[in-house]
């Protein structure tokens, strides 16, 4: 089994996972900013996380599917000969257990919630860090032709959006890859 098999799998499960385009600017980014650790929100079948670990980083990763935690220990036994993985079987939400700080954080959870995904994590960011967060074009669907819960999901995404544009702590580069990225540093005043 490879990573191709996962895509495959995911695929087959209608299991969202990063998409090629992302996947290579994240792995871009780890180049460029020397990223070593990642802390990772939304795990699901543990495809981006085992890229990562390809890539060369330590990846703590979260997840709070019961379905999801199950398959992704498999994989991670399977495929993390080099054990650089610890997922984190819990809400991030709600997690007060203990976490190190990390050179990047990958927010790729339930979407109605980065605001806060961003607000919790950021405490856990080295000074030169940087954090990402995957699907802020949400498919590109028209909030015109969309049912009400999705109507509201876009909306949300699209304060997040503002949010990260309007806070004074953070300089954020909209990366249209993908699915849509955000990339955010640290303000250096
Ligand atoms: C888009 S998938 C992650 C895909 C994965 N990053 C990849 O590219 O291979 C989102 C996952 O986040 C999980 N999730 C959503 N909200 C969460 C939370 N508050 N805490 C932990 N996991 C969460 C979901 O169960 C789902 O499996």
């Amino acid at each position: 089994m490879s990573l191709e098999r996962l895509k495959e799998i995911a695929r087959d499960e209608n299991i969202p996972i990063v998409s090629d385009e992302g996947l290579k600017l994240i792995h871009q980014i780890i180049i460029k900013h020397q990223v070593q650790t990642v802390l990772e929100i939304g795990t699901a079948i543990g495809y981006s996380a085992l890229a990562m670990a390809s890539f060369g980083c330590h990846v703590d990763t979260f997840e709070r599917n019961e379905q999801m935690i199950e398959q992704a220990s498999k994989h991670f036994d399977r495929f993390d000969a080099e054990k650089r993985i610890r997922l984190i079987p819990f809400d991030a939400l709600t997690y007060t257990g203990e976490l190190k700080m990390y050179d990047m954080i990958f927010i790729d959870a339930a979407k109605a919630q980065y605001e806060r995904f961003f607000e919790k994590f950021q405490h856990y960011l080295k000074p030169n860090g940087v954090i990402v967060c995957d699907n802020l074009r949400f498919h590109d669907l028209d909030p015109q032709n969309v049912n009400r819960h999705t109507k509201q999901l876009l909306r949300k995404i699209s304060g997040f959006k503002s949010f990260l544009k309007n806070h004074p702590d953070y300089i954020t580069i909209f990366d249209e890859r993908g699915d849509g990225m955000s990339i955010t540093m640290r303000h250096h005043t």
